[in-house]
């Protein structure tokens, strides 16, 4: 059965929810979150609540109060303003893993389509790597074109595929 859950934008208090998600999928991503610039910390300052940037997140109706992750289930992170000020990026998306394929992470980017288009943004680029089927058929899948790649970018043979979809 798919789980009920609600979307919403995070706020300065959700700090310790949103820092333990991205804790929970760090080993998902090549390299980790927390071996890249400022670590798992200063993404999270720099992408929670703030002018240019915050997250959406998938968060369950019926949640046990000892979750440390307070029923985060899903999370999608956008700043605006990205090369242009009608573009925006996204810079953390995952689902966790006790959740995956139910659809979060389809609704989660639906969301923040339409909160873009509202807004009159015109372009959403994002990068992924290409040891990692999942999200390239995801976004694929969600109407995103790679336009560049770039080889053995993150090392050991794995490329930087960048990605853009017109909204
Ligand atoms: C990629 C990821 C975000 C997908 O989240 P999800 O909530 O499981 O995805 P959804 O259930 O919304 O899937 C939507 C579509 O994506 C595709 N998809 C999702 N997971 C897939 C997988 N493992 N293999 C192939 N296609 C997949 C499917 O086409 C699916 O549509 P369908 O169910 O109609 O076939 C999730 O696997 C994840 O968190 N991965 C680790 C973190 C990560 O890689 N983030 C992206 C970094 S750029």
């Amino acid at each position: 059965m798919n789980p009920a859950y609600s979307i919403k934008e995070t706020r300065k208090a959700d700090y310790l929810q949103v820092k333990r998600f991205i804790e929970l999928v760090d080993n998902d991503f090549y390299p980790p979150l927390s071996k890249r610039g400022g670590g798992i910390h200063e993404r999270v300052d720099a992408c929670l609540d703030t002018p240019e940037a915050n997250f959406l997140v998938a968060r369950l109706e019926e949640r046990s109060v000892s979750d440390p992750l307070g029923g985060f289930v899903g999370m999608v992170g956008c700043t605006i303003n990205w090369k242009s000020d009608d573009t925006a990026y996204i810079n953390f998306l995952a689902t966790h893993p006790d959740y995956r394929n139910y659809g979060i992470s389809r609704e989660l980017c639906m969301r923040l389509e339409e909160k873009l288009n509202e807004h009159e943004f015109k372009i959403i680029y994002l990068c992924t790597w290409s040891s990692n089927p999942a999200a390239m058929k995801f976004y694929e899948k969600m109407g995103y074109y790679a336009y560049s790649i770039v080889l053995n970018d993150r090392g050991n043979g794995i490329d930087t595929i960048y990605y853009k979809k017109k909204i």
